[in-house]
């Protein structure tokens, strides 16, 4: 066997590999970042790579037709330790509140509810120097909706008319429930 193959091939696989390490940390980095720009997506990746926020269980609107529904609140990678340091959301970081359909029956713990089919996504991102305009930037943060069926294009027009009134209750911790997420409190 030729020894000097044998060694170029080890330093061949071992840079594939650290190739592949730098790579396989794009994703996420890239995904909270990919948010910076005018358009707003629902990163795909945001049930695996994002962070748990907190859990809504909700009652008798429109999303759940009367039955019980949740809502699940994630946030990009590195927004809660952000977060906890400074009390604020930093620039760019991505929250997503997927609504699902509940599912209640009887369980061995009693009137149990699970997440079943998805009703749509609210997508903000944060925009702390307010660099984008339009319609669906504004008061510190992007904002969109996605609904179930698509998860490409907003159907979002104007987040003042769709979004703010909503939300004023909470202007002074940034327009975000943020009281109901436990992982933010110190
Ligand atoms: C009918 C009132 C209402 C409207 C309209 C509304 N929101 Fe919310 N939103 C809430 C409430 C209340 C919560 C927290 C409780 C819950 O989810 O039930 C919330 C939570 C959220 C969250 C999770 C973070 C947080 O603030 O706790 C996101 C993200 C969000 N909304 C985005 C949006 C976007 C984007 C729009 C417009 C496209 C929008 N919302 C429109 C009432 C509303």
């Amino acid at each position: 066997m030729n020894f000097t193959k044998v060694q170029a091939g080890v330093g061949i696989l071992g840079l594939a590999m650290v190739a592949g390490l730098v790579m396989g940390d794009l994703p996420a980095t890239k995904q909270a970042n990919a948010q910076s720009g005018q358009t707003i997506q629902l990163p795909a990746n945001f049930r695996t790579d994002y962070e748990f926020l907190g859990a809504w269980a909700v009652s008798g609107d429109a999303d759940t037709g009367g039955n019980i529904g949740q809502h699940i609140v994630y946030a990009s990678p590195g927004t809660v330790k952000a977060y906890r340091k400074t009390g604020k959301f930093p620039d760019g970081a991505v929250l997503v509140k997927e609504l699902f359909k509940g599912k209640t029956e009887d369980l061995t713990t009693g009137s149990a509810t699970s997440a079943a089919e998805v009703a749509g996504y609210f997508v903000m991102v944060k925009d702390a120097e307010g660099k984008n305009t339009g319609p669906l930037w504004g008061d510190g943060w992007g904002w969109a909706f996605f609904g179930a069926d698509d998860k490409k294009q907003t159907t979002t027009k104007d987040y003042k008319a769709e979004c703010l009134a909503c939300h004023e209750p909470v202007r002074d911790s940034d327009l975000i429930y943020s009281y109901a997420y436990p992982v933010l409190k110190p």
